[in-house]
């Protein structure tokens, strides 16, 4: 492990930018380097967003991609909107503006994790580019790979694996993303991922790019 009075490399990757509630807030900071942590894991930290409509495999791919790199002895853990909204975010719900911290929120968990020196797998809805692009900014580029799960609304709907849809339909849900809340695909993600392809070739296509980076 290197010596960190002796290291260029710098404590924290990403340290925060924005000012706290208060002005007597200082920051600490630990001994273990950027490099030191690389050399733990046998690599840097990473953010892997995946984005699209409820249902269009989000969650499948993600959790397939991160069984993929744990195999491959990588430290990975998969952040589900779902599963987040029991507990962290629990007091948020569906309106822009709960979306948007929602989203906030799990971006400032992913600059944790890279700091931390692992990957994020994320697997939420996402649906402002805005909120996206944000996340994006907290990270050095080719550290945050945006993955569209460009799955047709007409699928992911014929699908409803949770019933979701049909309840929108019936107007039991409001602000629906896809029926009654917008969705605004990225326009430049790093992938963009056909999920009519066989899972094993989605999850190979991610894997590799990662890898390549
Ligand atoms: S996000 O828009 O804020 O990113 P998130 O990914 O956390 O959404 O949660 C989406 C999941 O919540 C969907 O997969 C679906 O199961 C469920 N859900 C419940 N209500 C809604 C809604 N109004 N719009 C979209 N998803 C909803």
């Amino acid at each position: 492990m290197s010596n960190v009075q002796d290291s260029a490399e710098p404590l924290s990757v990403s340290p925060g930018s924005e000012s706290p509630a208060s002005d007597n807030i200082v920051r600490a900071e630990g001994h273990i380097s950027v490099a030191d942590r690389a050399e733990r894991f046998g690599h840097g930290g990473r953010t892997v967003w995946f984005t699209g409509l409820s249902g269009s495999g989000k969650s499948t791919l993600a959790f397939a991609v991160e069984q993929e790199l744990h195999r491959r002895r990588a430290a990975s853990y998969v952040l589900d909107g779902d599963n987040i909204r029991f507990g962290l975010n629990r007091d948020l719900g569906f309106s822009p503006e709960d979306r948007t911290e929602n989203i906030r929120r799990i971006g400032e968990v992913c600059r944790l994790f890279h700091d931390a020196g692992l990957i994020a797998l994320t697997a939420f809805v996402s649906p402002y580019r805005a909120d996206r692009d944000a996340v994006r900014a907290l990270h050095s580029p080719g550290q945050f790979f945006e993955v569209f799960v460009d799955t047709p609304l007409e699928v992911c709907e014929q699908r409803d694996v949770k019933g979701l849809y049909a309840k929108a339909r019936a107007g039991e849900i409001p602000d629906f993303t896809g029926i009654s809340a917008p969705y605004e695909p990225p326009l430049e993600p790093e992938l963009q991922i056909d999920t009519s392809r066989p899972l094993a070739e989605c999850v190979e296509l991610i894997v590799a790019t990662l890898l390549q980076n």
